[in-house]
């Protein structure tokens, strides 16, 4: 699937531009195994990339005039580097144009023409969004030698959707597309961006995505919301507790003890956030020790909490998680990403997956008309060049 993808993505370059792409980059989507709206609450998350990827077909231009093709929408932008880059209104162009506007004041002043396809289902919480902002801003890092870190590169993207999206979101999902390593999960300290690398070795399972089909934009969605929600929720911990810097250092005790002044919504909120944090720690232990009926019972913990507590899931996704819980051959089940709507992440035995789709795609199908999608899905490296 990936060299029919590359291949595809560098025939279409080079009918367009009547010459064959100088480089050729792959950035890749991602899952999270546990640790979901807790990056941007200082938490600790367990992503990894997968082996779905946009792909980057790419010249440089000898003048400052660039051309993007979004291949698989059929569209294309161009304009002029020395233009003052603003928001548009289209929002495939604003994650790349919001990584562009600061890859400016970083040496970037030639031009490129660049031709992008994807196997990264948009909308499905699989973070394509953050594999085209992180792609662009890595090829063009190597391209013109800007000499910006991996590091830079996800904070470059993750600022995009700041400013030229509208969506405040955490780090997690540019880090990860980053970052990622073969077999490797990624511990990543979200208040001090250290991470470390787990041997992804499930034994005897593997992990399922059942994808709802439901699509998300967390623009409209209750994403912002629940970023605000919170950051209230820390001001009220802070007035009663100063010695609380952040959620990090928080308690279930204190959350309990401020029930009251919390108030119910905020109180739920805040509460899914300091146990989903030790939940993160918890999974870690439970994955070194392959503990996997432990990982997948605390993988169930955290979807209860998304859904009851911090309220981002949806009804697809919970009959999603609620159909495979008494399966035999589920350890766990919960909704992964941003939420309303996307996919479920699934720890199950290996070997039972066909069945399994099988089985949900009806029941699915009977109760909401929807089409399931399924992927059985690789974890992969991260942003990379593609050499032949
Ligand atoms: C989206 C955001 C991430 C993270 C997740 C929820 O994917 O982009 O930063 O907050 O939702 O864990």
């Amino acid at each position: 699937m990936k060299k029919k993808l590359i291949q595809h993505t560098s025939e279409y370059f080079e009918n367009l531009f009547q010459k064959k792409p100088e480089h050729i980059f792959l950035s890749p989507g991602r899952i999270n195994i546990i640790g979901e709206h807790v990056d941007y609450n200082d938490g600790f998350v367990l992503p990894a990339a997968i082996n779905k990827y946009i792909c980057f077909a790419i010249s440089k231009n000898t003048n400052t005039e660039c051309a993007i093709i979004a291949k698989d929408l059929n569209e294309a932008y161009k304009f002029d580097l020395k233009e003052d880059l603003k928001p548009i209104d289209k929002m495939w162009v604003n994650y790349i144009l919001g990584v562009l506007h600061q890859l400016k004041n970083k040496g970037l002043h030639q031009g490129f023409n660049i031709v992008f396809s994807s196997t990264i289902p948009m909308g499905a919480g699989l973070s394509s969004s953050a594999a085209l902002e992180c792609g662009i801003g890595y090829a063009l890092n190597k391209l013109y030698d800007l000499g910006l870190t991996k590091e830079e590169i996800a904070v470059i993207g993750q600022k995009s959707e700041h400013t030229f999206v509208g969506v405040n979101c955490g780090i997690m999902d540019q880090f990860a597309s980053v970052f990622g390593k073969k077999n490797k999960v990624i511990k990543l300290d979200c208040n001090t961006l250290e991470y470390e690398y787990h041997k992804a070795d499930f034994k005897k399972y593997s992990l399922l995505l059942l994808d709802s089909n439901v699509k998300h934009t967390h623009l409209t969605s209750g994403y912002n919301d629940r970023r605000n929600e919170v950051e209230q929720g820390l001001a009220i911990i802070k007035e009663h507790f100063p010695e609380v810097k952040t959620f990090r250092n928080c308690t279930e005790e204190i959350i309990l003890e401020l029930k009251e002044q919390l108030g119910e919504i905020i109180f739920k909120r805040c509460h899914f956030v300091v146990k989903e944090i030790q939940r993160v720690q918890d999974a870690v232990a439970s994955l070194q020790q392959s503990d996997f009926e432990k990982l997948g019972q605390l993988m169930t913990e955290t979807h209860h909490g998304l859904s009851k507590e911090y309220e981002v899931s949806c009804d697809e996704i919970d009959f999603l998680v609620n159909a495979v819980a008494n399966e035999k051959h589920v350890l766990g089940s919960r909704m992964m990403g941003g939420g309303f709507g996307g996919c479920s992440i699934n720890l199950v035995e290996k070997g039972s997956e066909n069945e399994l789709i099988e089985k949900i795609s009806e029941q699915y199908r009977n109760v909401f008309g929807i089409e399931l999608k399924s992927y059985k899905v690789k974890i992969s490296k991260g942003t990379t060049e593609y050499k032949k």
